[in-house]
């Protein structure tokens, strides 16, 4: 590894994309690979806790990839790949789940809102976090940036490191630390509630320019006339061309909603153009990738093998401290 510090995220494909994760997760973790060296993967293996569909899964994973390609994720100087493509991490997950209570497991929050829910949850799902650690602690990893519900997961990392160091000697893993990332803010959805795929109002990063202006119109407005004065602040309109707009184009459109005679119609259309103008070359790119997968599937590959470098590096260390297989 070079000497700059490792900031490692994982993926989860469940279908495409949208503009929360845009906004929350895919543009905040960019930004981070200028300060450090990003090892971002698609996380499949954590999806096949949910999804049983081998061809739906494969898409998923096929239109994460690209959306991280098209979006401008360096994948020569970051280590990008596919997570089941590195099984040496099932081996991991397992060494850690010998470090890792039951207790600890039973208060994660996926599997307390399973039960919750009266669902029987599998194994997988229980153990989530367990390779959800083994996926960081492969990789040296040194910050992890998350959202707030996957604090979590990354705290329970560091107790199983914790675990492990204490037995093997404080250098066998890196102990990582989360990276909240509390400024972004929360991108509100076509109902003004937090946009998510489970509440059916998002709107997906690369619609086609058509689909994407229909589902813009779709965004709850207040009912005032066109003539009256509207209140900017109070619009989820006005809300997402925020993160779009550049500082003139956003004062100058909430003059036009306190001056009267101008329609939430017209915002939205507004809304669109900007939107439209900063994302049609990456879904160009998008588009293209996933009409040829072979390009996807190369870097992909090679992300493989720069991964399984530093993977069984750390895997080699830990074996021989924990007496499996022969010493070295
Ligand atoms: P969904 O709620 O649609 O299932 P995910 O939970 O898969 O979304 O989101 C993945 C990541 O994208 C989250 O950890 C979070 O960082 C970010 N994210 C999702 N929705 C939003 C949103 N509405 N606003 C900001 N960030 C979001
Ligand atoms: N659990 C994360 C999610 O649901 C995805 C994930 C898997 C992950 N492995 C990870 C995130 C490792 C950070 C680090 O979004």
């Amino acid at each position: 590894m070079t000497e700059q510090k490792v900031s490692l995220t994982g993926i989860k494909p469940t279908g495409a994309p949208h503009i929360g994760n845009l906004l929350g997760a895919i543009q905040p973790a960019l930004k981070l690979t200028e300060q450090y060296r990003g090892v971002y993967f698609i996380a499949d293996y954590h999806s096949l806790t949910s999804e049983k569909n081998g061809e739906t899964l494969r898409e998923s994973t096929y239109q994460g990839a690209a959306t991280w390609m098209a979006l401008g994720l360096d994948t020569e100087k970051n280590v990008f790949f596919r997570q089941s493509d590195i099984p040496e991490v099932c081996e991991l997950a397992w060494i850690l789940s010998c470090f890792c209570g039951m207790g600890l497991l039973k208060r994660s929050h996926a599997y307390k809102d399973a039960i919750a829910n009266g669902k029987e949850p599998n194994h997988g799902l229980f153990a989530y976090p367990v390779l959800m650690a083994a996926d960081i602690l492969l990789y040296e990893t040194n910050v992890v940036p998350v959202g707030k519900d996957q604090k979590q997961h990354v705290e329970m990392c560091r107790e199983m490191a914790q675990s492990v160091n204490h037995h093997y000697g404080a250098d066998t893993l890196v102990v990582p630390e989360p990276l909240i990332q509390e400024e972004v803010a929360t991108v509100v959805g076509l109902d003004g509630r937090k946009m998510s795929k489970s509440y059916d109002n998002a709107i997906d990063i690369f619609l086609p320019s058509k689909k994407l202006r229909k589902r813009f119109m779709k965004i709850v407005t207040g009912s005032e006339s066109l003539e009256e004065p509207k209140d900017p602040t109070q619009c989820h309109v006005f809300s997402l061309f925020k993160h779009f707009a550049s500082q003139s184009e956003i004062a100058d459109l909430a003059e036009r909603y306190r001056g009267g005679n101008f329609g939430y119609g017209d915002a939205k259309q507004k809304l669109f153009e900007v939107y439209e103008e900063m994302i049609a070359p990456a879904r160009q790119r998008y588009e293209d990738l996933l009409k040829n997968r072979e390009e996807i599937d190369a870097v992909l590959r090679s992300g493989q093998q720069k991964a399984r470098v530093i993977a069984n590096c750390v895997l080699d260390r830990l074996r021989s401290r924990s007496g499996l297989g022969p010493a070295i």
